[in-house]
């Protein structure tokens, strides 16, 4: 049994194996990477009669939609009261809507393409521990009830561990992320249109039509959609208006006796969150834990303090994989649809679903595949992805830079945190070698891999996350395997390679 840093949902699943980008192609829109927003767009728009390239760098559904706990809900944790406050009554109404939407079309999609990825309808939970929160929950669950949403107010949750009350939101859903998206791809090569792998765009170029450039050729289009958790493009200035967030996670095999209906997570940190899926091997419990800036807290620590909060309330069997997610939050936690800037119809984007990428991340596909096309869409003027860069761009974008600037200068002033030769199999630190710092990583073979630890987008120092065997970036949440390879970005290029003498 694997008990590894590679997620539930990969570890299940077979990789996905569509070919490269060997030569020029021409299509009505190249959608860039292949993730739940990626994969739902490209799906709809070629469903609607366009041709479409989906082009992915590494493989599909396997970096940041291969790592989500995979609930399908409307209830965001509390949020409600937080949009009501900032835009009203209406916007946070139709916020709550349009995610009831992205759910109704998953559902829909599952039973039409009949696709078996488990997905079964669940209550969601918001719960709190502590009673002093529970004014906020009840808040929420009245809120939430007066927009239309299926909330109620709960003191009694079917579960072992401690709780004083939650919000409940009725005839939501799960599933298993990666057989649901890989049976859409399934529909969307062929017929014209194309999914390409191991394909790395390294530039757009606006125009009629846009070029985007690969290692391996050009792919001309009339749009171009970047889905690539945050945009690579800088256009925009995305990575200065949303922050890049990880929880760890983990998956356990469990006794059937301690699973209970529903999803469930709480309002306090470290974040406890839960929901069950039912595997070849028995009913495996998915979990996740605390949640930090990328880069600035201690994943192996947190998962250790998951895993023991798991086998206290729940009868492990067996620890199936631990592993770290990211996702970015945006200043206001609605997340960016739309273009990557006002002025230009031809590159479009959707990032900063705040950790509930699988409603959001679908809602973006129906939302972009109208906006693509000249069709309304009811829900598009809430998402608009320019709506802050124009009144509060540069105040966030000089805060942000200063965050910048600092993990840059701390990053590259202080000693390394090794000796090269003290790592041991599976271990990695930034080490001091002849010609200064190195991003250093001993494999279980006792191989040594060796890379710079300047991150390649704006020139922070990366950190080492020993749960996922990665370097990520403080900064901006840039995410590196062991090589230097981009897992995902903002980053394009990959870690320049490095010696230890
Ligand atoms: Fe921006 Fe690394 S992701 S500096």
């Amino acid at each position: 049994m694997a008990h590894d840093s590679r997620s539930y949902w990969i570890d299940t699943t077979p990789p996905s194996s569509y070919r490269s980008l060997q030569q020029d192609v021409k299509v009505d829109v190249a959608v860039i990477g292949a993730g739940i927003v990626g994969i739902t767009t490209a799906f709809l728009l070629k469903r609607a009669g366009l041709s479409v390239a989906l082009v992915e760098a590494r493989r599909a559904a396997e970096q940041v939609s291969g790592l989500t706990t995979a609930k399908v809900t409307s209830l965001h944790g509390l949020i409600y009261a937080d949009l009501v406050r900032n835009f009203g009554e209406e916007t946070a109404a139709a916020y709550g809507r349009s995610n009831e939407a992205a759910l109704a079309k998953i559902a829909g999609l599952v039973s039409e393409l009949g696709i078996d990825c488990g997905f079964e309808r669940s209550p969601a939970y918001t719960f709190c521990m502590d009673a002093a929160n529970l004014d906020a929950v009840r808040g929420e669950a009245d809120t939430a009830l007066r927009l239309g949403l299926p909330a109620s107010f709960v003191d009694q949750l079917p579960v072992p561990f401690p709780f004083a009350g939650a919000v409940r939101f009725d005839n939501q859903a799960q599933f298993h992320p990666r057989l649901y998206l890989l049976r859409l791809l399934r529909e969307i090569d062929g017929g014209g249109s194309h999914v390409f792998e191991n394909t790395r765009v390294t530039d757009v170029q606006e125009g009629q039509p846009c070029r985007v450039e690969t290692r391996a050729g050009t792919l001309q289009a009339g749009r171009v959609i970047v889905a690539t958790n945050l945009p690579f493009l800088d256009r925009g200035g995305f990575f200065a208006l949303a922050y890049p967030y990880a929880h760890v996670a983990m998956a356990a095999l469990v006794e059937p006796e301690s699973v209970v209906e529903g999803m469930f997570i709480s309002v306090e940190e470290p974040t406890r969150s839960v929901r069950f899926h039912s595997g070849p091997d028995g009913p495996v419990l998915i979990a996740t834990g605390a949640g930090f800036k990328t880069g600035h807290g201690n994943p192996e620590a947190a998962a250790a303090d998951l895993e023991a909060w798991v086998s206290r309330h729940f009868r492990v069997r067996a620890v199936h994989s631990r592993w770290s997610n990211e996702d970015f939050v945006s200043k206001d936690r609605v997340p960016f649809i739309g273009r990557m800037r006002s002025a230009s119809d031809a590159l479009w984007t959707a990032t900063a679903f705040g950790a509930w990428g699988m409603t959001g991340g679908t809602l973006a596909g129906m939302i972009l595949s109208d906006l693509i096309r000249g069709e309304p869409n009811p829900w598009a003027s809430i998402y608009d992805s320019t709506r802050i860069a124009a009144t509060k761009g540069a105040s966030t974008f000089l805060s942000e830079n200063l965050d910048v600037a600092k993990e840059w200068v701390g990053g590259h002033l202080t000693p390394g945190e090794r000796a090269a030769a003290d790592l041991r199999p599976g271990e990695g630190a930034i080490v001091t070698a002849a010609s200064g710092k190195v991003a250093a990583y001993c494999d279980e073979k006792g191989k040594m891999h060796a890379v710079s630890v300047t991150c390649t987008h704006m020139g922070c120092t990366v950190v080492w996350n020993g749960l996922s065997k990665v370097w990520d970036c403080p900064c901006h949440g840039s995410r590196f395997d062991i090589d230097g390879e981009v897992v995902f970005g903002p980053a394009i290029d990959p870690l320049a390679p490095a010696s230890l003498s």
